[in-house]
């Protein structure tokens, strides 16, 4: 049974006391939509004043660190993202991955992290132009799934609860206006269902695989109908409700 489509606006570096009425306003809009689940990811210091504005969305952090607490100053901690209300947090988003040299490894560790916080994760992978253009797009996306996952129990119980879900973000895609195309997305998702199975075994079907990348309200209807695309990772068109509420829209319409 495939679950509810499950739709993220990433904010990024982008956020202010003023956009919490775009993030109301989606919420708002969300009690129309109780068959798509719907999240927003504010920079730090928005998530707790966006858990306080809102009721129907989930609300989620954008990192995480390895440690629970400690020495590490500009950091934050998965249990603190839980402790302030957090639903969840994206982890090795490509932007991280560059501007922080993110390995898999430490993507994995962060899984743990906040796994153990109780918090669901969204695990991004995505190849390089370059590396699509050699033809390696699959094998480098299979191998970030393989090593940035989370294993063991906790991993388990939380496919099995819908907690853990994988991005597919081509980094070309991403901020360019250049969406992959349906059937490179089929494809993509395809391989990394294999990789979940590998992993998991039968709750590798309950780990949602969103599509990211300049998704929009023109294209949203498009991908999110095309197999095995459990939704979308949204982040120009996630700043306003009037940009997002389409793509929530044809998420509701779409098989999910
Ligand atoms: P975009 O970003 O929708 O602005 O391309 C998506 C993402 O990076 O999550």
């Amino acid at each position: 049974m495939a679950h509810r489509p499950y739709i993220v606006g990433n904010w990024k570096m982008n956020g202010s006391r003023t956009m919490l009425a775009e993030a109301r306003a989606i919420d708002r809009a969300a009690l129309r939509y109780p068959d798509v689940q719907i999240a927003l990811a504010p920079p730090f210091p928005f998530v707790g004043l966006l858990r306080e504005a809102v009721n129907a969305i989930g609300i989620g952090g954008q990192d995480c660190h390895t440690a629970a607490k400690g020495a590490h100053t500009g950091d934050v901690s998965a249990a603190m993202l839980a402790d302030i209300g957090a639903d969840f947090v994206i982890l090795g988003h490509s932007e991280r991955r560059r501007d922080h040299h993110e390995s898999d490894s430490l993507i994995r560790a962060k899984a743990d992290a906040a796994l153990a916080a109780g918090l669901g994760i969204i695990v991004c992978v995505g190849e390089t132009l370059h590396e699509r253009d050699a033809g390696q797009a699959e094998a480098v996306v299979s191998a970030q799934v393989d090593g940035s996952l989370p294993l063991g129990d906790a991993a388990l119980e939380a496919a099995q609860a819908y907690k853990l879900a994988v991005a597919y973000e081509p980094v070309w895609a991403i901020g360019t206006g250049r969406v992959a195309a349906v059937e490179d997305v089929v494809a993509m998702h395809a391989a990394v269902r294999e990789r979940l199975t590998a992993a998991y075994g039968d709750a590798g079907a309950k780990v949602r695989i969103l599509y990211g990348g300049s998704v929009n309200a023109e294209n949203a209807a498009g991908l999110l109908a095309a197999q095995g695309v459990g939704g979308a990772l949204v982040g120009g068109a996630s700043l306003t409700a009037d940009a997002f509420l389409p793509i929530v829209a044809a998420a509701g319409q779409g098989e999910g």
